[in-house]
This record gives C-alpha cells, sequence and structure tokens, in this order.
C-alpha cells in the first residue's frame, strides 16, 4: 500500500484537486487497492469547509466527485502515516517542514518535481484560471504515478 497525501495551503483548491484525479486515474487503471490518497492543509484558515466551487465544477465536467471532503490540516504524525508528502509548491515545502520538522526519509516533494518540467502548481487563488491548475496537476500526478511505475513500486 502507498500512502499519498497531497498539501497545499487551504486544502480546499488545489490539494483536494490533486487528491481526486490521482484517485480518478488510478481507479481508472485497475490500481487503486495499492493506495491510500489523502490531501491536507498547511494553514488553520480553511479548516473544516468544502471544496472550492472551482476545483468542483472543473472536477463535475470531468465527472469525478469531491464529495464528503472538508479541509483537513497537516500534522506532525502524518510524517510517519504516508509515503509521499506533495506539495503544490515551494513555500508549501517550506510550511510542511515547518510542520513535520526534519524529513529524514526525504517523503517531502513538489508534486511537478515527477514532471519532465519541475515548477510550482500555478496557484487559482490568484489566477481564477483553475483550468491550468487542472492541466498542471493532471501532468503532475502523471508523472508521480509513471515515477512509481518505472521503480517497480507499483505494478
Ligand atoms: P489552496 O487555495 O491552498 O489551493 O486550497 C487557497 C485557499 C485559501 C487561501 C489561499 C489559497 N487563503 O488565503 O485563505
Amino acid at each position: 500500500m502507498i500512502k499519498v497525501l497531497f498539501v497545499c495551503l487551504g486544502n480546499i483548491c488545489r490539494s483536494p484537486m490533486a487528491e481526486f484525479v490521482f484517485r480518478d486515474m488510478v481507479q481508472k487503471r485497475g490500481l487503486a487497492d495499492q493506495f491510500h490518497i489523502a490531501s491536507a492543509a498547511t494553514s488553520s484558515e480553511e479548516l473544516g469547509n468544502p471544496v472550492h466551487y472551482g476545483t468542483t465544477n472543473k472536477l463535475k465536467a470531468l465527472g469525478i466527485s469531491t464529495k464528503g471532503k472538508y479541509a483537513v490540516q497537516l500534522k506532525k504524525k502524518d510524517y510517519q502515516e504516508y509515503d509521499y508528502i506533495l506539495g503544490m509548491e515551494y513555500r508549501n515545502i517550506r510550511n510542511i517542514d515547518r510542520i513535520v520538522g526534519s524529513d529524514p526519509k526525504r517523503k517531502v516533494h513538489m508534486l511537478l518535481d515527477f514532471s519532465g518540467n519541475p515548477r510550482d502548481i500555478a496557484d487559482p487563488w490568484y489566477t481564477g484560471n483553475f483550468d491550468r491548475t487542472y492541466d498542471d496537476i493532471l501532468e503532475g500526478c502523471e508523472g508521480f504515478l509513471n515515477y512509481l511505475i518505472s521503480t517497480g513500486a507499483v505494478r
């Protein structure tokens, strides 16, 4: 079982989008039983809130539901419970480090580090453009899954 936690600032826009896109991707490839997938915030700003309508609308158009997801905060113990803690942007990585402490097992990465073009995921909070965010997240999730397959972690 590979345990993956996607992390952003508020856990209402980017990390829930990554959680549901990646879950949909592994389901469609018949790999769902090899994964535990979740998402969390570094801030307490949006705790308990549902997924932002920009993300739900984008995913709904793709046939993906975010029902039942409410923002939760990253906890120090999550470092032990997950194999991969994937931030959406560099600022998230600094905040993740503050919560979990050190990263001796090198579990913390940026999602797009698994793409051919490492960079921050476009932040829709500022751009209002959830299409661009989705394109970045799809690229990151595909790269991450291909990485896991190429290392033999997933088959
Ligand atoms: P997210 O988006 O981190 O992708 O969930 C944001 C949510 C809330 C805020 C910023 C970004 N905020 O400033 O409260």
